[in-house]
């Protein structure tokens, strides 16, 4: 991280950035390690519909999930403070990013899509755009997706590449108001 990075407070944080990147599993720990609730979205979403993300797509179809996304998004700020992990897409639908950046702080995290790659072909069945994918079509999808939500991501406050992040990363950029 450059030395030059500000320091930003805040209580609502918003996790966002390709499948892949490992959002959760860095949310979870940054969470406990600063007595953050933790939620990932894609689960409230499976929660709240009893099935899984895949199923979703499947059955009521990508707009529907983008929908309740965007509702179950809006619906986390209650529980403050918090580290929200967002789905890969969740930037990129309705005006969440903007409606991110402007309750929250967002931080992005990139990986190499070589990185992305390998991560995402072990648990590549629950992630219904990509499953039926082989993996040479997979690295295509990943890295045209990349380009065309750049647009969005960009747009985070804070950009982290996840080569070399360990459980003090966000010690530097937020510091817990409670
Ligand atoms: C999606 C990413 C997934 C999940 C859904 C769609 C996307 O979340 O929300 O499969 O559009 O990139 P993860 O980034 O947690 O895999």
């Amino acid at each position: 991280m450059p030395a030059h990075h500000p320091t930003y407070r805040s209580s609502y944080i918003f996790l966002i950035g390709f499948m892949g990147t490992g959002k959760s599993h860095w949310g979870r720990i940054w969470a406990d390690r600063h007595s953050y609730c933790f939620l990932d979205l894609d689960e409230m979403i499976e929660q709240d519909e009893r099935h899984s993300v895949v199923e979703i797509f499947e059955q009521q179809g990508e707009d529907y999930f983008r929908q309740k996304e965007a509702i179950s998004l809006r619906n986390t700020e209650h529980l403050k403070p918090i580290i929200v992990s967002c789905g890969g897409g969740t930037a990129c639908f309705f005006d969440n990013m903007h409606w991110m950046n402007e309750h929250g702080l967002t931080i992005l995290l990139q990986s190499d899509p070589t990185t992305i790659l390998r991560n995402i072909l072990s648990e590549q069945v629950k992630r219904p755009l990509v499953k039926n994918l082989n993996e040479a079509e997979l690295l295509f999808f990943i890295e045209k997706k990349i380009k065309e939500r750049a647009i969005y991501y960009k747009q985070a406050h804070i950009h982290l590449f996840t080569e070399g992040l360990d459980e003090t990363a966000i010690d530097q950029i937020i510091l817990p108001t409670h």
